[in-house]
């Protein structure tokens, strides 16, 4: 197949050399943008009189026909073309003639590549934020259903202090409140044009950079032209946002690894999302979370890669430049599976509460809130947590807990000690009396609720 930039060279391209160049395989992906952007281009070109009203309705005719026939699957992408902006062109040209070649008038395939990969990008935001939305949805059910569930809270996963289940899952829905925030910003700072900026430097005609930005539905155009086709900051931001987000997903599928072995047994996931063992009849493996997990790997590898290939290029484009894609696409792709997966698991997922009330029952866990009930008595909270420190330890000794250590044995630690120490350590009432704002305690999740609500609404 003639290249669209046949001309100077002498000879053909070797053929290893011309699939090493070749980007067909995976910038395939960015055909309807190309044909969006080509139409948006050659609209603008028609307007200013740059190319006739004849020309520009040939164009966009024939750009339409293309983009028709290949979501049709009338028209196959053809494998051996250069790159999806030469398939076009040539295709259009072999369709409408010599008007074809009339489409790449003031503009470079930079240009051209940088805009694409906007468009694509905007869409595909969109559809990760929607199901980041569908996942945090499927929190916030499961975070009711476990309102009162009762489970120790960890730190240094040592059993800490009595939370509510809601409370501990409701952690990773704020984490995705703040991917949407994250996304919607690189959404915004990426959806400006490139086009015009042309190979580098601009171009002579006099073209309307404003009506192709609208046309396109982006909100202004890159203000230097160098900086248009050089910019794939937004790639690396994308990346960047994606990989926090895979690093929540990753957190969460780990806990729920852990919550669904038998040492906790906190979680049972539904069967349509666990897999058995080949030679372990009793497995139940959680195989869509480890998944998870380990996919989070390629999706930072992305991240390094667009960072290591940006670091060392001088301006303006350099061919390095078409390593940003097939990362992409693939973190892409990943954090969507990764999505589609993890919220129908959570939604089907049962909660023990047995198995979390037994857990929290035996880890001291409620130790603080007797601290603290010393404190109301009058006592610094220095001397009661010292105190609670030597009744841990005696029951430890003797083989007991708080709840059955008897008030004597209280009582020789401190005359403050009365029978009503007894419901300002129960569970529940360590769970309720956590007021503060932000705490596991009932209004506070009510607050949290409210808030992820109302930041998935309309997603
Ligand atoms: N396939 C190229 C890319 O992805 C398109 C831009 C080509 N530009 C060029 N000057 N060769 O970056």
């Amino acid at each position: 197949m003639e290249k669209i930039w046949a001309g100077r060279a002498a000879k053909h391209l070797d053929q290893i050399a011309d699939d090493f160049n070749a980007s067909i395989r995976f910038d395939r992906r960015l055909a309807v943008e190309d044909l969006t952007g080509s139409m948006a281009h050659a609209a603008m070109l028609g307007a200013k009189g740059i190319n006739s009203a004849e020309d520009t309705e040939a164009i966009l005719a024939g750009l339409e026909g293309i983009l028709q026939d290949l979501q049709s699957g009338y028209l196959e992408i053809d494998p051996n073309a250069e790159d999806i902006h030469s398939f076009v062109e040539t295709e259009l040209t072999r369709r409408i003639g010599d008007a074809g070649k009339r489409l790449h008038t003031a503009r470079s395939r930079n240009d051209q590549v940088a805009l694409d990969l906007r468009l694509w990008l905007r869409k595909e935001i969109g559809e990760i934020r929607s199901l980041t939305a569908a996942l945090i949805r499927a929190i916030c059910g499961k975070s009711q259903e476990a309102r009162d569930a009762i489970v120790p809270g960890y730190t240094h996963l040592q059993r800490a202090q009595p939370i509510v289940f809601a409370h501990h899952l409701l952690a990773y829905g704020m984490m995705l409140e703040r991917d949407l925030g994250r996304l919607a910003d690189a959404c915004r700072r990426l959806n400006i044009s490139p086009l015009g900026s042309g190979a580098l430097a601009g171009t002579t005609y006099p073209i309307d950079r404003d009506m192709t930005a609208k046309a396109l539905g982006m909100n202004g155009y890159t203000l230097n032209s160098i900086d248009g086709v050089s910019d794939r900051d937004f790639v690396a931001e994308t990346c960047a946002a994606l990989s926090i987000l895979m690093m929540h997903l990753s957190r969460l599928s780990e806990e729920i690894i852990l919550w669904s072995s038998w040492e906790f047994r906190y979680v049972e996931l539904d069967d349509a999302y666990t897999t058995g063992s080949s030679i372990m009849p009793q497995k139940k493996n959680a195989d869509m979370a480890e998944l998870i997990r380990g996919k989070t790997g390629r999706v930072y590898g992305s991240l390094m890669g667009i960072l290591t290939v940006l670091k060392g290029l001088p301006l303006a484009y350099d061919k390095d430049m078409q390593e940003d894609k097939e990362g992409l696409f693939d973190s892409v792709d990943t954090v969507k599976m990764c999505l589609q997966v993890m919220a129908p698991m959570i939604s089907t997922m049962s909660v023990n509460r047995e198995a979390m009330r037994n857990a929290a029952a035996k880890g001291f866990i409620n130790a603080t809130d007797l601290a603290d009930y010393l404190v109301r008595k009058g006592m610094p909270f220095r001397t009661a947590y010292k105190t609670v420190g030597q009744i841990v330890a005696e029951c430890t000794a003797k083989g007991l807990t708080l709840e059955t250590l008897p008030l004597e044995a209280y009582q020789a630690h401190s005359p403050l000690f009365g029978e009503d120490l007894f419901d300002a350590i129960s569970l529940e009432t360590c769970v309720r009396q956590r007021i503060s704002p932000g705490s596991v305690s009932g209004p506070s999740l009510d607050a949290q609720f409210a808030f992820l609500a109302s930041a998935v609404e309309g997603l």
